[in-house]
């Protein structure tokens, strides 16, 4: 493996007296003469506590785990470059987006993506069923666009307000720290525009084989600007050009008695021998606005975009041919966030988007600190100056060639930095209407999770049924038949086929016993309270 020459290695200069390019030493550039053995009174110890490199050493290896990411917690992740087709479709993609990375054909921008699982630690199993995360940071000429997506191209719920909960339910239980559809399915009872996306998650589309053969997608709304300020909206969509891939449960269980690492495994080998897997990246576009004659709200990240009215119009094509060199540095330490966006992109009001945006760089500034943009793998590719000072870890100062380095403060007439001109009109929708706390109107939660079981082949059916039946099995009567009430309305026989699987699986597990500790201590209050 070759070493990548933007990133920093440490120190460089003379060797001191008696040492080789090879020589330990420790982080002040003492050479380490024994690396064996700590400073003691006699050979059987005690020790003394002025042993500079023992304790360099061991608190240093102490400090080694920054915390995890709160969510997709597990990844893999690879460098490579996005290569412009320089038109949307066959129409030129300046009458959408002035974004400069799309312009010209041929045109390269260099990229990082890590994929991950989402729910489990960073060690768990890659054979989970579970959304997979595909970021992409686009180190664009204009600074750096993420583009912070899942495989799937649907979400469980529409308003971030819902988020921490929905990852409450999902993760393990509080005391048993133990995944638990139990509580699962009780927040999806509670949920029904989840519908949608649980028959895509509980069907083999919920363990994709590996990372090479999954789509990805944006999953919300964003918007395009054109160099008048004119928007459209817009939702992004990665194809694999090596086909796509899943698993069944039986598949992904064999699997994982063998390897709980195939994923990791998979993209690093594939990358390794020179077989760098490649992903289309194409767009739908909608015109700017609310669209009542659709039956949904194009805002709603729980619905598809029918392709037959938003056709899929490709955009470019990326590349990943480089493994990572250290695995912390770069995929641990990587930052993405939905507002990292460049000129020519915008948000849309999307109520997740907007949620998400604020979420990223919070967890970032905790996660990895203040100054986690100054790492060479979050930093962008080119000129960056602000008037940022100070903050734990920071290693650098951004003074510009010229900069009068007194001056860390805008404006000024003393030499400091200066705002930049930019062409191309800005976008500015006007707004006036109630500030609110509610839903919005066209929720129309069921009627697509019909349409995605009945566009099934009759085997993804099957395993969904199977699935679902199996994770219903342990919840309460309560949770299963509301949870089934919203299959029914999706597809009277996908309720029907769920209903059957359930008791089937139940009653394998022992009729009539209520899986889950959740479960069994939710039955408990509910009959105290006289409820159901
Ligand atoms: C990671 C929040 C919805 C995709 C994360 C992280 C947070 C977060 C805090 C950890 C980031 C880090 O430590 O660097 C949220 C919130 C959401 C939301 C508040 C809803 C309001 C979504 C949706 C998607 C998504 C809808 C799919 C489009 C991802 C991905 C990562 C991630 C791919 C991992 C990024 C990486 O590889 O570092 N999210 N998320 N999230 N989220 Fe979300």
């Amino acid at each position: 493996m070759t070493h990548n020459p933007d990133l920093p290695t440490g120190s460089k200069g003379p060797l001191a007296e008696g040492e080789t390019e090879l020589s330990l030493t420790n982080r002040q550039g003492h050479p380490i003469t024994d690396n064996q053995n700590i400073r003691t009174v006699g050979s059987r110890g005690p020790a003394t506590l002025e042993n500079y490199h023992f304790i360099e050493k061991i608190s240093h290896f102490d400090r080694e785990r920054i915390p995890e990411r709160v969510v997709h917690g597990r990844g893999a992740g690879a460098h490579g470059y996005f290569e412009a087709y320089g038109k949307v479709g066959d129409e030129p993609i300046a009458k959408y987006t002035r974004a400069k990375l799309f312009q010209e054909k041929g045109k390269r921008t260099p990229v990082f993506v890590r994929f991950s699982t989402v729910i489990h630690g960073i060690h768990s199993p890659e054979t989970l069923r579970d959304p997979r995360g595909f970021a992409t940071k686009f180190y664009t000429e204009d600074g750096n666009w993420d583009l912070v997506g899942n495989n799937l191209k649907i979400f469980f719920i529409r308003d971030a307000m819902k988020f921490p909960d929905m990852v409450h339910a999902f993760k393990p239980d509080p005391v048993t720290n133990l995944q638990d559809m139990g509580r699962f399915f009780d927040f999806i009872a509670n949920t029904p525009e989840a519908t949608h996306m649980i028959t895509f998650l509980f069907s083999p589309w919920g363990i994709p084989a590996n990372y090479r053969q999954m789509q990805g997608s944006g999953v919300n709304t964003y918007k395009w600007v054109n160099a008048q300020g004119e928007a459209v909206l817009v939702k992004y969509h990665w194809e694999p050009l090596q086909g796509i891939r899943n698993l069944t449960q039986k598949e992904a269980e064999e699997i994982q008695g063998k390897n709980f690492n195939h994923a990791t495994q998979d993209l690093y080998e594939a990358i390794e021998s020179g077989n760098f897997p490649e992903w289309e990246l194409c767009v739908q576009i909608m015109s700017d606005g609310d669209h009542p004659e659709l039956d949904f709200d194009p805002l709603d990240d729980t619905k598809l975009w029918p392709e037959d009215k938003f056709p899929f119009l490709p955009v470019g094509k990326m590349t990943l041919n480089k493994n990572p060199e250290n695995y912390f540095a770069e995929v641990e330490q990587a930052a993405f966030g939905t507002g990292v966006l460049v000129d020519g992109l915008d948000f849309s009001d999307d109520k997740m988007l907007q949620g998400r945006t604020f979420s990223y760089s919070d967890t970032q500034r905790y996660r990895v600190g203040t100054n986690y943009l100054q790492l060479p793998i979050n930093a962008p590719k080119k000129h960056v100056a602000t008037n940022q000072r100070d903050g734990q870890m920071a290693f650098y100062v951004d003074i510009a060639p010229g900069q009068n380095p007194h001056v860390n403060y805008e404006p000024s007439i003393l030499g400091g930095l200066q705002e930049t001109k930019r062409e191309g009109k800005p976008h500015e929708p006007e707004y006036n209407a109630k500030l609110v706390r509610a839903k919005i109107d066209r929720t129309n939660d069921f009627a697509q999770a019909g349409e995605t079981y009945r566009k099934f082949e009759e085997w993804e059916r099957e395993e969904l049924i199977r699935n679902l039946g199996d994770g219903l099995s342990v919840c309460t009567p309560a949770v299963r038949e509301k949870v089934i009430e919203y299959l029914t309305k999706a597809d009277p026989d996908y309720g029907r086929r769920v209903t059957e699987a359930a008791k089937q699986a139940a009653e394998a597990k022992n009729a009539g016993h209520i899986g889950t500790p959740a479960a069994r201590q939710g039955m408990e209050i509910a009959e105290e309270l006289g409820h159901k």
